[in-house]
């Protein structure tokens, strides 16, 4: 049997986004590839929010949990950390809610180089916490939240000895734009909606530049409506000012001054979007409902597009976002962020452990019987 080797895709696949996308990036032939296969994500269809917002509309979910960090983080990380180390840099470091830090460790161990990872004390989902220590970043927990260790990330950065991967780097913005191309080549074009949590803002800007690179590029004809979704008490970008102390159960969205504020702002204009909110509730609500309705397992903040799409589709007889209907036949896509297991801690709170019973046949039985009730 002959197998074909003139699959393009064979030539880059699991050799991560520089190798498929090196002509949209911002590397040559002097950058060290530093990769673990990131992206290639699935573009999930979902039968059953598909039919939530009816009237013949598709919906898709982006499951960037499968990144090799479990996060979206992977694909900027890739491109930040091989510029990092083409320029010489051994030391990376970075502030986060967690999935940066995770990514940023991961890509450093890659690279045989150090990572300090700056972090909310008591404000890491556990995965999170785990994966840091597991790559054998340095860790530092401050009494302060993401904003306030992003500036003391900005002041180290400015001496010699550190190389910022966080997304105000440009590099982290370039490789996380590379999430658009694949829904462009997936869906022979833009959807009409993308749908995305928002923290610090950087990843709403990157899939809009890809849009636009795309488009400029003659390689899609249209450019999705971007509907970013933040959380009720994390909103500095709907409410239009900076949130002193953010709080949210999403925590890797907890943020109150995004460092990627203005782009976000402009691709939500320029993209004729929106930018909305969403309660803790709706969020720990659609987590929920996405694992068990359509058996994708989100962390709490990519959960937020999810509760933005099911409020939508609870409205009055036709879906719409604030006011502006869906139209009939729309494609929508949502990007899931992270993967649940990053955060047990949440489910687990709402859990009781079962007890253990005895190990036979009629106890389990009546085990089993007993959970269902
Ligand atoms: N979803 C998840 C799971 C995240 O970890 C983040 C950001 C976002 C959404 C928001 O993306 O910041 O580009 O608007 N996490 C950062 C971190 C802040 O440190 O891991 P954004």
């Amino acid at each position: 049997m002959n197998i074909s080797t003139s699959d393009d895709a064979a030539r880059w696949r699991g050799r991560g986004v520089i190798a498929r996308y090196r002509a949209y990036l911002p590397v040559t032939d002097a950058t060290p590839v530093i990769s673990l296969g990131e992206g290639d994500t699935p573009l999930i269809f979902s039968p059953r929010l598909s039919a939530k917002i009816g009237r013949g509309c598709e919906v898709f979910v982006k499951y960037e949990g499968l990144n090799p960090t479990g996060s979206f983080k992977d694909r900027g990380m890739t491109v930040a950390v091989s510029k990092a180390v083409e320029r010489g840099a051994q030391t990376l470091i970075c502030a986060s809610t967690g999935n940066t830090s995770a990514s940023a460790a991961a890509y450093a161990a890659r690279a045989g180089i150090s990572c300090a990872v700056i972090l909310p004390a008591g404000k890491i989902a556990s995965g999170k916490m785990v994966q840091a220590f597991a790559y054998g970043a340095q860790v530092v927990a401050i009494d302060g939240n993401f904003d306030q260790a992003l500036e003391i990330v900005r002041q180290l950065g400015a001496r010699q000895d550190f190389a910022i991967v966080n997304s105000i780097n440009p590099d982290r913005i370039a490789g996380q734009k590379t999430a658009a191309f694949e829904i462009m080549e997936e869906l022979t074009d833009a959807p009409d909606f993308h749908l995305l949590p928002v923290g610090n803002a950087g990843n709403i800007s990157a899939y809009w530049a890809g849009y636009e690179e795309f488009v400029r590029l003659g390689k899609g004809r249209r450019r999705p409506k971007m509907i970013g979704f933040q959380a009720n008490g994390a909103a500095p970008i709907y409410r239009n000012e900076v949130v002193v102390r953010p709080e949210t159960v999403a925590t890797a969205i907890r943020i109150g001054n995004p460092a990627s504020w203005a782009q976000a702002k402009r691709a939500i204009a320029d993209s004729k979007g929106m930018i909305d909110i969403v309660s803790d509730e709706e969020i720990l609500r659609a987590q929920r409902w996405l694992a068990r309705a359509e058996g994708i397992f989100v962390e709490p903040a990519s959960a937020a597009p999810i509760a933005g799409l099911l409020r939508a589709s609870e409205q009055r007889a036709t879906a719409h976002f604030s006011g502006a209907s869906i139209p009939e036949g729309s494609r929508i896509v949502c990007t899931v962020t992270g993967h649940g297991l990053k955060d047990p801690e949440v489910i687990m709170a709402s859990l009781a452990l079962p007890k253990p019973v005895a190990p036979n046949e009629s106890e389990v039985l009546r085990a089993i019987a007993a959970t269902q009730s």
